[in-house]
């Protein structure tokens, strides 16, 4: 498995990726073609024998010290193999050679898998959004201060 960064190319492996991983709020073909080609968002995949196993959208903001994790997925077929955690040890390399200070997300409150998986990386909740999701799920807002140390990607 090697990550690297996603192409127009893939839109179609990552829109099924998307399909598999969210029953609502999915990201388009449309949308992820605007993600892939907007300056201040990141689009990683995971590729393991030329298919894309699993993605993360990470979104900067110009005037921001915060990364966002968007969103992120694994094919159910890869799961528990530990890519999610290799997204978002390579998502932390990506903030702090942006000088970011912080990783943020949001999460279903619902979405134990990925509950335990911020619990294990060393995220911690800091609030809630009520009725944040397509299918009213709240959402739990999660950080991570990250070390200012440049890191080689
Ligand atoms: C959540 C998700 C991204 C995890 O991906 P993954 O590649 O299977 O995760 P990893 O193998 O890297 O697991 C890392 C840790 O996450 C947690 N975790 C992952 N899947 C889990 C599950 N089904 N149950 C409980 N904990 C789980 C564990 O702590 C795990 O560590 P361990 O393997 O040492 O027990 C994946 O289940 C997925 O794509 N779900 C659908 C999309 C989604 O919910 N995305 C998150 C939106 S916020």
């Amino acid at each position: 498995m090697h990550l690297a960064p996603a192409e127009p190319s893939d839109i179609p492996q990552l829109t099924a990726l998307e399909d598999q991983s969210f029953s609502s709020d999915r990201i388009s073909p449309r949308q992820f073609r605007y993600l892939l080609t907007k300056a201040n968002s990141i689009v990683v995949k995971a590729v393991d024998h030329e298919t894309v196993t699993g993605y993360m959208v990470l979104l900067k903001r110009k005037t921001s010290s915060k990364l966002r994790l968007y969103s992120i997925g694994v094919a159910p077929s890869s799961r528990k193999k530990g890519i999610a955690r290799a997204l978002l040890t390579y998502a932390e390399k990506i903030a702090t050679n942006y000088h970011c200070k912080q990783l943020t997300l949001e999460v279903c409150e619902h979405n134990t898998s990925a509950v335990q998986l911020y619990l294990d990386t060393g995220f911690n909740q800091y609030g809630l959004k009520k009725n944040y999701y397509e299918d009213g799920c709240t959402a739990l807002l999660w950080k991570k201060n990250l070390s200012c140390e440049d890191t080689t990607l």
